[in-house]
This record gives C-alpha cells, structure tokens and sequence, in this order.
C-alpha cells in the first residue's frame, strides 16, 4: 500500500483553550493487521467537545473520562469517535468493504480488532454499519452516538408529555439539535439556547422550535427564561452545566426532570475549580445503554428519512485540519456536527 499513516498525539496539555501546537503530526508506514486484526481507513473523523478533557493530565477529576488510565497523554494518539472501511483483513467476521464505527483516534488508518480500541471507554467496541439506515457521514452524528445519546435520554429520563416544556442548551449542536427536536415531536413546547443570532434562526425555520434565545445577547437570561416558558420548565436537557444550568434549574416545575448530558462550558476550564454541580456523578451516560443502540439507531433513521428529524452537517476535507476544526467546535463556530473527510465515501453516499 503506497498511502501513509497519518496521527496527531498530544504535545502539550492545553491551559485553557487548545491550540494547534498542543498536537503533533507524525507519519510512518500503514500499520500491517496481525492475527485476529484488520486494518480500518479513516473517512470520517468526529471530534466532540468531551474530548478536550481528555487532553488533561490525569487526576482525580477527570479519571472518569480515562478509567484505564491515561487514554490519551502526552506521546499517545488523540483519542475520537471514526467511521471508517475496512481495507485488510485477519477476521471472518471483518471484510475488505465493511463500514465500521470505533474509537480510533485522529489517525488515517488504524489496527482494530471486534473489541476496539478500548471496550471499556467504548463498550460497543467497533460496531458494523447497516448501510440501508443512512449516508456513511451520518453514522457519526444523527444517526452516531450523539443522536443515540438524545433519542435515549428522553426514552429514559426526558420521558416527554404534550404540552410540557422543555429547554435545551447548544440546541444547535448535534446532541441538542436531536434531543429539541424529538421534543416536539413528543409535542412539547420546546426552547433551545444557542450563541448566535444565525443558529436561533436555524433551531426556528430549521428545526421548528418554539423559541429561541441568543445567550450571549441577554442582559437578563433568567427573565429571557420566563418569558420563553410562561408555565415553567418541566424538563431540562443540559448540555452545558455551569451557570447558565442553575438559572434554568432555578425555574423548574416541582417534579421536573434534567438530564446532565454534558458540561461544555467547563471543558476548557481547571477541573481542580470545577464545582460539585459540575462533576460527572450523576451524568447521563450513553454508554450505560448499548444494549438499545441498535433499535434506537434504526428509530432515528425512520424519523430521519420521513423529514421528521432534520440534521447539520459540515464537512472539511483533509486529515490535517483536523485540529483547526477540534477548536473551531469549541469555541461554537458548528451548527450541528463537524466532519473531517479523510478519505472519498467508499459508498458515495457522502
Ligand atoms: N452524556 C453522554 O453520554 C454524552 C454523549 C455525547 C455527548 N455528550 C455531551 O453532549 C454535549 C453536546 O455534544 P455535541 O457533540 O452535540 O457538541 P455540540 O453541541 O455540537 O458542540 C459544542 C457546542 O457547545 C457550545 N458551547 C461551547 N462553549 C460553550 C460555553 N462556554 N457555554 C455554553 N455553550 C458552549 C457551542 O454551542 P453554542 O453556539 O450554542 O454556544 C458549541 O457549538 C457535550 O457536552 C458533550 O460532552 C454527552
């Protein structure tokens, strides 16, 4: 094979926000797959906000995030979400043209074997697309572990009723575009928070929310908050914790329901000055429910397919802006997910 292996490992770890200089590119000779292995080509790579944590030095704070102990660390591969092919194969199972998800890292191509890189941070381990479900890009976000991670916390926590009111936080992002969505389809009166005047726009013509509040434009958000949900908040889908989460939490209805899915506004802050609130005890964990991502992905690619369930996707072609695009995601340039192309759509479905 005359291609070349590409990854970035940590350099540095970031204070603050990263920058590019806290990755480093190296590049070797593609990987050859030993007994039991196979080798999987990167198409799409799908950086999330959670990964900035990862990029910390271990310590009691963020071992939730690496229970194996230093997933990533200075040296080792950035870890992430891929959607890739198979190129070469060890296992029956595993065949040349099969589409795969898996944890593998920023990297172009990866050794991988059916557990994946690591069962533990990734309990579903590589998982073997159904391509009738959906486009190769969509595995990694609508149809991915983020719209899994909404579709299943409102099965199992949201449990929304008509005509109840729900708020959600980056309703712009691909989680919480998902999540607002499927509560109105629950036929809930849905507000989503978001950071620019162009994705309020979207979360209404696109997405048909009720309303949406540009956050960083309110003198007042608790007030913005009441006038948007005159009958309260009775649940709460949180993707960003910290304090724009206490002053929604502050107006919820006795008995109303919040799902701490993320805590995005903390991710680039010193966990050592994080707050109990801010902790990851108590999270949703998608992980926690592997067992239903088959049924839910298929749930989602009905919605999707009859143009009940709309999603945003921009793509950048070319491994090496792969930590341009990681920032950009942090600081909240995306509506709906960001993709890295690494490689052509082996399916030309996208
Ligand atoms: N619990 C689980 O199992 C699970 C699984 C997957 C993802 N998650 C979490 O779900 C959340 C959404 O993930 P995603 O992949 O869909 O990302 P995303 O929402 O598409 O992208 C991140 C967004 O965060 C917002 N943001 C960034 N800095 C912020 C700040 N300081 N304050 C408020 N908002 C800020 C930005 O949107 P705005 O322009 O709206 O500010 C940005 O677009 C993350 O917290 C992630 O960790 C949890």
């Amino acid at each position: 094979m005359a291609d070349v292996h590409k990854r970035y490992i940590l350099a540095a770890y970031p204070d603050g926000m990263p920058k590019e200089s806290d990755w480093k590119l190296e590049t070797g000779p593609v990987p050859v797959p030993g007994p039991g292995e196979f080798l999987v080509r990167t198409v799409f790579l799908a950086p999330e906000p959670r990964l900035r944590l990862m990029m910390n030095p271990t310590n009691d704070s963020n071992r939730a995030m690496r229970p194996n102990g230093g997933m990533t660390d200075i040296g080792k591969i950035m870890p992430c979400t891929i959607l890739g092919e198979v190129v070469q194969s060890n296992d029956p199972d595993y065949k040349p043209g099969d589409v795969v998800e898996g944890f593998l890292g920023w990297q172009n191509y990866a050794i991988a074997t059916r557990k994946g890189f690591s069962a533990k941070n990734n309990p579903s381990g590589i998982a073997k697309m159904d391509l009738s479900l959906g486009t190769l890009s969509s595995f990694v976000s609508v149809l991915g572990i983020p719209g899994l991670t909404a579709h299943l916390a409102l099965r199992h926590e949201g449990k929304v009723k008509p005509g109840e009111t729900v708020v959600v936080t980056s309703a712009a992002g691909t989680v919480g575009s998902v999540a607002a969505q499927l509560a109105k389809l629950a036929g809930a009166h849905v507000v989503g928070l978001t950071s620019t005047d162009e994705k309020c726009e979207h979360l209404i013509q696109d997405l048909g929310l009720d309303v949406a509040i540009n956050y960083r434009k309110e003198k007042d958000l608790a007030a913005a908050i009441r006038k948007a949900c005159p009958k309260g908040v009775d649940y709460y889908f949180d993707n960003v914790g910290g304090e724009m989460a206490d002053v929604i939490k502050a107006q919820l209805n006795p008995g109303g329901r919040v799902t701490r899915c993320g805590i995005v506004a903390k991710y680039n802050k010193d966990t050592s000055q994080w707050r109990q609130s801010d902790e990851f005890a108590g999270q949703f964990t998608i992980h926690d429910h592997v067992a239903e991502y088959d049924g839910a992905r298929k749930e989602l690619s009905q919605l999707v397919k009859a143009g009940k369930l709309k999603y945003a996707e921009e793509i950048f072609d070319g491994f090496e802006k792969i930590p341009r695009v990681f920032i950009d995601l942090l600081n909240g340039k995306n509506t709906g997910k960001f993709l890295v192309r690494c490689a052509p759509d082996p399916k030309g479905t996208r």
